[in-house]
């Protein structure tokens, strides 16, 4: 940018590595409305919380209604949503931080933008899976009765599609898996990636 200088910070990543003891990430929670990318997301925040692990929750709905709630769910809403949750996620992990970022994401293009905006040595997609049906049962906010009811437009996997990941790095089955068993799974991928360990 014309006229703009980048100031370099005296501490950098690394030495934020090393005093935190662990390193810093984006751990990015995709799938349907409803399908347990939040719950999963801020139970894995309370079990890396007690392993003194630094770690925060961005998810959809809250920040839909601070930083993005001038955004709507057309095509270009959705794109700029995760445009600034990238970067927002990339100044938390420079900060240290591991960031758990759940957001339906649904078109691949835009998870692949955000992969290039954070690093792709500090992302990890973890596809959130559930059939739309369960999802559509379980309807918490009753939002998918209002999409059928065409009271709700473009709404995920009704009048808007989702595209599924091809090969995250993390496949959470939970139409099957307890909230439990998807934190530990994604816990033993941290672990076996050295991630979460001391450095
Ligand atoms: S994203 O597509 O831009 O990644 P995001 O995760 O931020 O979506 O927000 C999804 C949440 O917004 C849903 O959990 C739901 O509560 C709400 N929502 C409201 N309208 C829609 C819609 N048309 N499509 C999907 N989610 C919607």
């Amino acid at each position: 940018m014309e006229h703009v200088v980048w100031h370099e910070s005296l501490v950098n990543m690394a030495d934020r590595h090393r005093a935190n003891k662990h390193r810093s990430g984006v751990i990015w929670f995709t799938g349907l409305s409803a399908s347990g990318k939040s719950t999963i997301a801020h139970h894995l925040e309370k079990e890396l919380f007690d392993r003194r692990i630094r770690s925060y929750v961005l998810d959809g709905d809250n920040i839909r209604h601070g930083i993005n709630s001038n955004l709507d769910f057309s095509r270009e809403g959705r794109r700029e949503n995760l445009r600034r949750i990238a970067e927002v996620s990339k100044l938390f992990v420079d900060s240290g931080i591991v960031v758990l970022a759940a957001f339906i994401s649904p078109y691949r293009d835009d998870r692949a933008f955000v992969r290039d905006i954070v690093g792709t040595e500090h992302f990890f997609e973890v596809y959130v899976n559930c059939d739309l049906d369960v999802c559509e049962k379980r309807d918490p906010k009753g939002l998918y009765k209002k999409a059928r009811a065409g009271i709700i437009k473009n709404y995920t996997g009704v009048d808007a599609p989702y595209e599924e990941p091809e090969s995250p790095d993390i496949n959470l089955d939970t139409g099957s898996l307890s909230v439990e068993e998807s934190v530990e799974k994604v816990l033993e991928f941290l672990e076996e990636k050295r991630f979460i360990l001391l450095l």
